[in-house]
């Protein structure tokens, strides 16, 4: 480790699909010297833990709820979160600022502007990061704007949306916190509002490199002093000339990858296995789970499933057991992602379309079978089929379930339809982009750089 130059708060929305992009970070940030304490709102009280590999601190501060609360009340009671959350915030960074080496500056979720007012009261430098792309982060920007009404009714008055350097997007390519009178009313305004003090942020990041939304980049970089430094994937998965990433407890995952599944893949010809996993958040219905299970399984194909536990009970009974039995299939309770898709027996990524499982399949050039479900995802799958032509969608019935025969139909195509070859030429040359946009030099690298001198 070089002498630490400065030190940085992080400030993560505390769900993983959001801190893990902010842990990238902050070990590219500490490799280049800085020393960085990652802030989580939590109900639960942890003991600071220090990475011995980084000189990264993480802390927990407590976030209005208790132990015995659904660990998702916090996305409903906004306000407790908000105010509760603030003032936890406020006491940390003010003892903090008492310290031996007191921080400069605070990373924070725009999800929570709250911080930036703190922050900025607090005399510190303040840096919005955005951890899902432009591309869905703009169009809530848009509709706050007034600049498109979604209509109340998607299906009724299947509008086209414009909006400056993105295609034509329908209702269901819109994020699907876009619509007010929507599914998530609540959501709406808590999207909307990460850019009502956006322009008083002294530097706003994005997990996002300048050569995949370059329409979009093109028109945020008009507007704001934004700084794209993407994809934040652990850098041995990337560039050699970094040196090594091998810490991977600072993920804060609560279930430990399941290593056996490499060994399962070792014994798969090249592209053959399809691999599926829709991240840590989403929870298909027990209709979909099946038709998915049912299409996987007519397609033939070898393949590897990460369920989340409280996802099992909902596939057909036998599944697993048979799968395992025959030796065709493999479900695992949560696998090393990272690994898997760089696995040379992967042949295709039926996701949700994360936005990580998105830059990660691209990063490792695996192309993709896009069953969006919420939040950034639609858009994500828009871009993926339509605009890098990396994939392909499920289309869905009136009631949002996809058919077994449509999955099955998708997964086929990618696997050896003619357009999935061309979707894996395309992804091939957007791994590369992605690879030199964040190796040494690359366009993210000199953002970085240029920001960590900020700092320095
Ligand atoms: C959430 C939102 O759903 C997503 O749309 C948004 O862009 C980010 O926040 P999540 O649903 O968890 O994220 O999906 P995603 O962004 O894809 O992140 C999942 C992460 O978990 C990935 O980094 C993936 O590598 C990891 N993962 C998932 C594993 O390591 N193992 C698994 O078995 C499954």
């Amino acid at each position: 480790m070089s002498e630490s130059k400065g030190h940085v708060l992080f400030f993560p929305y505390p769900l993983q699909g959001h801190i893990n992009p902010m842990i990238q970070l902050a070990k590219r940030l500490s490799k280049k010297g800085l020393a960085i304490t990652i802030i989580i709102a939590s109900k639960d009280h942890r003991e600071p833990y220090t990475s011995e590999d980084y000189s990264i601190t993480v802390h927990t501060i407590h976030d209005g709820f208790f132990p015995h609360e659904h660990p998702h009340a916090k996305f409903v009671d906004l306000d407790r979160f908000n105010n509760s959350t603030s003032r936890s915030l406020t006491d940390f960074i003010s003892s903090a600022k008492l310290s031996d080496n007191p921080p400069k500056a605070l990373i924070y979720d725009p999800f929570m502007p709250f911080a930036l007012d703190i922050a900025k009261d607090l005399n510190l430098y303040v840096v919005a990061y955005f951890t899902q792309p432009w591309l869905a982060s703009l169009v809530y920007y848009h509709i706050n704007e007034g600049a498109y009404d979604v209509p109340v009714d998607r299906h009724e008055n299947p509008t086209l949306a414009s909006f400056p350097g993105f295609p034509l997007l329908s209702q269901d390519d819109l994020p699907s916190f876009a619509c007010e009178k929507g599914s998530y009313p609540l959501l709406h305004d808590f999207v909307v509002r990460q850019f009502s003090n956006l322009l008083q942020a002294d530097c706003i990041l994005c997990n996002t490199f300048d050569q995949l939304e370059p329409k979009v980049v093109k028109w945020m970089n008009d507007k704001w002093p934004v700084k794209n430094i993407g994809p934040v994937v652990p850098s041995k998965f990337l560039d050699n000339r970094l040196p090594e990433d091998k810490d991977y407890e600072l993920e804060n995952s609560k279930t430990e990858p399941d290593e056996s599944v490499l060994k399962w893949l070792g014994n798969r010809p090249a592209k053959s296995v399809v691999y599926v996993a829709f991240g840590t958040l989403v929870s298909l219905s027990e209709k979909q789970m099946k038709e998915t299970a049912m299409a996987i399984r007519q397609t033939g194909y070898h393949f590897l499933w990460s369920v989340r536990e409280s996802e099992r009970s909902k596939l057909p009974s036998g599944f697993i057991e048979e799968a395992e039995e025959k030796d065709y299939g493999l479900v695992a309770k949560w696998v090393p992602q990272l690994e898997v898709l760089a696995h040379e027996s992967i042949g295709c990524f039926v996701s949700h379309c994360g936005w990580n499982s998105t830059l990660e399949a691209l990063c490792l050039g695996v192309p993709m079978v896009g069953m969006p479900q919420w939040t950034d995802q639609p858009t994500n799958a828009k871009f993926i089929e339509d605009v890098w032509k990396i994939g392909v969608r499920v289309r869905t019935d009136g009631e949002g379930l996809a058919s077994k025969e449509e999955i099955a139909r998708c997964v086929v195509e990618v696997m050896e339809g003619e357009r999935g070859k061309e979707m894996r030429k395309n992804v091939e040359k957007l791994k590369v982009l992605a690879r030199e946009a964040i190796s040494e030099g690359g366009s993210s690298d000199k953002n970085i750089d240029d920001f960590v001198a900020l700092l320095t």
